[in-house]
Parts: structure tokens; sequence; C-alpha cells
């Protein structure tokens, strides 16, 4: 599901979201309870920005921080990022070898999703926890985002055109996407005991820092919305969508004085 192979690469579009959602995703973490020594796993760590969060929450000295993901670009990225204190795998999550019973902490971020069967992945995750070990499952955006404060509209518009726009591309129906939204459902059918739920906003305004703009123009703007959304909108509305997203228009939306941007992150924990 959502096309992820060993030869896909999109480390740019990781390195920007976790460089822009970093003090966010690591409050998260700081409010885990991590202890020194414990183990903890990045399933489906990708450029392994939260590995090196995850080993400091644990103490680089005694704790471990081990990463696993499918893609071989977005290992080396890791590997790359983290150095030789943490073990990263290039593998299938499901299938990579780890030792059942190891680890105090699965840390698992926008990727169940990604995975044909999440219940099953969930299942087998669970079976890598020590007694009493826990299970973070984190979504972004559960909640629609917020770009355009002045026009709900067209934002409603867009965020429809992209929705349409996946489910073309990967031949999902509208209840596959959903299926995303039941982390905690995934969790209570995994059985997975003490099941809570926090949801935090990320939230920038006007003036934005360099690190912000480049994640809300690169990944957003002109990567994941861009031409591919001309057939899902009409003449007006794709045009005027051009316009905010355009940096060299006047009306370019992330210099405007009522820009206002919210994103949802979702943390869900359960313990064996
Ligand atoms: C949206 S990215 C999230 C990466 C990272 N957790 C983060 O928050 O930046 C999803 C990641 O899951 C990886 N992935 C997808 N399916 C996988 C699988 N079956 N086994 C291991 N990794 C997988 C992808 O290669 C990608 O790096």
């Amino acid at each position: 599901m959502l096309g992820d192979t060993p030869a896909r690469d999109y480390s740019r579009k990781l390195n920007l979201f976790n460089a822009f959602a970093e003090s966010e995703l690591r409050q998260l973490i700081a409010g885990l309870g991590l202890g020194p020594g414990m183990c903890v796993l990045d399933a489906g760590c990708g450029t392994g920005e939260a590995l090196g969060w995850l080993l400091s929450a644990v103490g680089a000295d005694d704790g471990t921080a081990v990463g696993v993901d499918l893609s071989a670009a977005h290992v080396d990225a890791a590997r790359a990022r983290t150095g030789a204190r943490t073990t990263i795998l290039q593998a299938d999550l499901l299938n990579a070898g780890l030792v059942a019973g190891t680890f105090d902490l699965v840390w698992c971020i926008n990727t169940i999703n990604h995975l044909r069967n999440p219940l099953a992945g969930v299942d087998y995750l669970s079976t890598l926890l020590r007694p009493r070990g826990r299970i973070a499952l984190g979504q972004s955006s559960l909640v629609p985002d917020m770009f355009f404060a002045w026009d709900s509209r067209l934002e409603r518009l867009t965020n429809d055109a992209v929705r349409q726009y996946y489910r073309d591309r990967y031949g999902l129906a509208e209840r596959d996407v959903n299926s995303v939204r039941s982390l905690a459902g995934l969790l209570r059918q995994a059985q997975l005991r003490n099941v809570e739920a926090r949801t935090i906003m990320i939230e920038r305004l006007s003036p934005l820092g360099a690190v912000d703009e480049a994640y809300l123009f690169e990944a957003i703007f002109r990567d994941t919305w861009g031409p591919r959304l001309q057939p899902y909108l009409s003449e007006d509305d794709y045009a005027q969508l051009s316009r905010l997203c355009d940096r060299r228009h006047e009306q370019y939306a992330l210099r405007r004085p009522d820009f206002h941007f919210l994103q949802s992150f979702t943390l869900v924990v359960g313990q064996t």
C-alpha cells in the first residue's frame, strides 16, 4: 500500500517534515517517560531523525535505539545521521529478524498506514515488546490541516483533490484511506492494554522561519499539490491555488500576514 519499495526515495520530504515538526515530536517523546537503559525500536524509521531523539531519551551510553526501514535510500540517510551507536536494518519491518520480547517501546510514525495489513503489523510489533512494553503509533493530519485561514472553500476542495489523487494513484477506496484513522481501534484489536491518545496541534503563523517555509513550500505546495491536482480542481480554483503556491506571485500564501497553519499530530500508545 502507498507504493513503498526498497528502491523508493522520499528522503527530502522526510527531512523537511522532521525538521519542521522537531520540537513537537520531541515533546511527545519526552511525555513517554522513557528511562535510561531502555531499548526502543523505530519501526519505519525513515531518515532517522527520531532515532537520535529516542536515543537521547534512553541514554546514549546504556540505552539502545534500533531502526528498521524498507527503503535503501532512507536507511543510508538514517545511518549517515545517527552513527555507529545505532543499528539500522534495511528490511520489511514484518520480516527483519528482530528478536521477540526485546523492546520497551516501539515508536512507529506515519508508517502503519503504509502496510498492506496494519492490524497484522501491530500484532507483529507487539510480539517484539517486553512485558509491559509499549507501542506508540503516530499519525499526522487526522483532523484536516488549515492552510488558508482566509478561504475555507479552496482549502476543502484542495484537501478533497489530494485524497482523490491518492485514491486514484493507489487504487484505494475511501474506506481504505479512512482506516488510518482507527489507531486506537488497531491497538485494542491487537489486545493492547491502557490505550491512550494525545493529539497536539503543530501551529505556525507568519512570518515563517526558513525551516517552516521549506516544509510547507517544498513538501506541500510544490510536491503534494502542484500540477498533479489540476485534473481534480476547476480551472479557476486551480489557477487560484497556483497563485497562492507561487513564491514569485504577490499572492503567495506563505508571505501573507494572515497565514496561519494548523496540522494535528496524534500519538496513540498501548501496552502489552
Ligand atoms: C511516511 S514515512 C515515515 C518515516 C518516519 N517514521 C518519519 O516519521 O519520518 C513511512 C516509512 O515507512 C517505510 N516503510 C513502508 N513500508 C515498510 C515496511 N513494510 N517495512 C519497513 N518500512 C516500511 C518507508 O520506507 C518510509 O520510510
